[in-house]
């Protein structure tokens, strides 16, 4: 099908793919195809985005959220379930699931809540589900939240985590006692609302935590069981970056100092997973507050630059954004060019290197934190062997049989 410069069992070969009912069946020197320019690597998996949709269209929908991360080289996506209404019921979760399988230009799949209201019921919850449904994660758990419907306690999560081995708890670790609602950013000791979160959770039990912004938290969760993934805007932009984003700053956690910044982007290779937190406002919530960047579709290109560059290596880039997620979420068949996996690809022109413009993103909220930066955007994205950029062809979501 396609002939290149293909990234295979972690480095580059000249080859071919021969893809069958949208799974690799091939690959091989001798396999014949279209030849394409640049570097052929796994598309993404973007395990944590916020595609709003229901009662916050205008942020963003499932549509347009995907079809961002579409242009991001992306082709799955986990969305999280603090929507509005939040997905903690089956009800939700169908209705959202079907919404999806009629907008999404990628694969899609959407964590389940658990919050101290729906504790009770969860195993009935995950049940029914995953009749029809892969649930990659119950998460992502709130340990503090501005609503009261988002939020767990310490105490609850610990009798639902040992009820539950084998399912995939994201939690947002942030101490409530850290945090002063209604301040997002300029709150006292809001690094150690991180740092004491993980700390109390790794003794409770094995989590993947979600957008880990600190050093400390960092390195007592690489001392556990536990997993955590790293934002872009965590590794790339610092408190440093607060006069020139100006209303924009807001994010949870917040924008860090640069020993944290650089500890983290140095230690990369170190991270299990890289994911955006794409968290879609518009400039008017913005100006009032809302905490949250859009990332989704920048996320793979910034690093792609970035080991063009020689910063960091495609080899690390790859396990971090396709198949350490793959492998911690259960995405079978996702993740890695072999032989039976999905033929999903990114094809980047290392010499196209552009500079990020809020105006072009596709998602709805119309910019980005990371204006004139510079990053390498895909050329060609393959979905199931399908070139699916070009003729934006709707994925749909994850059924049971497909991860
Ligand atoms: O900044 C954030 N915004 N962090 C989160 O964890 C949630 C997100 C949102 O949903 O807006
Ligand atoms: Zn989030």
């Amino acid at each position: 099908m396609i002939v290149g410069k293909i990234f295979y069992k972690g480095e580059f070969i000249e080859a071919g793919i021969e893809v069958e009912d949208g799974r690799i069946k091939k690959i091989g020197k001798l396999v014949e195809g279209k030849r394409v320019k640049g570097v052929i690597l796994p598309a993404g998996i973007d395990v944590h985005v916020h595609l709003r949709d229901f009662a916050e269209k205008r942020k963003e929908t499932i549509e347009t959220g995907t079809l961002s991360a579409l242009h991001g080289g992306v082709c799955l996506v986990v969305d999280q379930p603090n929507t509005k209404p939040p997905v903690d019921n089956v009800k939700t979760y169908f209705q959202r699931m079907e919404k999806a399988k009629k907008s999404a230009y990628v694969d899609y799949s959407l964590n389940l809540a658990l919050t101290n209201s729906n504790h009770e019921k969860l195993g009935d919850i995950i049940r029914k589900i995953s009749e029809k449904y892969f649930i990659p994660a119950v998460g992502e758990i709130f340990i503090q939240h501005d609503s009261e419907d988002l939020q767990i306690d310490y105490e609850t999560l610990r009798k639902v985590y040992g009820r539950f081995e084998g399912v995939v708890f994201t939690v947002h670790a942030e101490d409530p006692a850290y945090v002063a609602k209604g301040t997002p950013n300029f709150v006292f000791r809001r690094r150690e609302a991180e740092v004491l979160a993980v700390e109390k959770l790794v003794e409770i039990g094995n989590f993947h935590f979600c957008h880990i912004s600190t050093r400390d938290s960092a390195k007592e969760i690489m001392n556990s069981n536990s997993t955590y993934e790293v934002t872009p805007h965590h590794m790339l932009l610092s408190v440093n970056d607060y006069g020139r984003l100006g209303k924009l700053v807001n994010v949870n956690p917040p924008l860090r100092e640069k020993e944290d910044v650089d500890w983290l982007l140095r230690n990369f290779h170190r991270v299990d997973v890289l994911a955006s937190d794409h968290a879609p406002h518009t400039l008017e919530d913005k100006e009032l507050g809302a905490p949250g960047f859009p990332g989704v579709e920048t996320m793979y290109p910034l690093f792609v630059n970035m080991a063009s560059k020689g910063y960091i290596s495609f080899k690390s880039l790859v396990e971090r954004v396709a198949s350490n997620p793959a492998r911690i979420f259960g995405f079978k068949g996702y993740g890695e060019i072999k032989t039976g996996n999905f033929a999903n690809f990114a094809v980047f022109d290392l010499k196209n290197v552009k500079e990020v413009k809020g105006e072009e993103l596709h998602s709805k909220c119309g910019w980005t934190p990371f204006e004139g930066f510079e990053a390498i955007f895909p050329e060609k994205v393959y979905l199931r062997g399908e070139e699916v950029l070009e003729s934006c062809l709707k994925a749909g979501n994850i059924l049971k049989n497909r991860a």
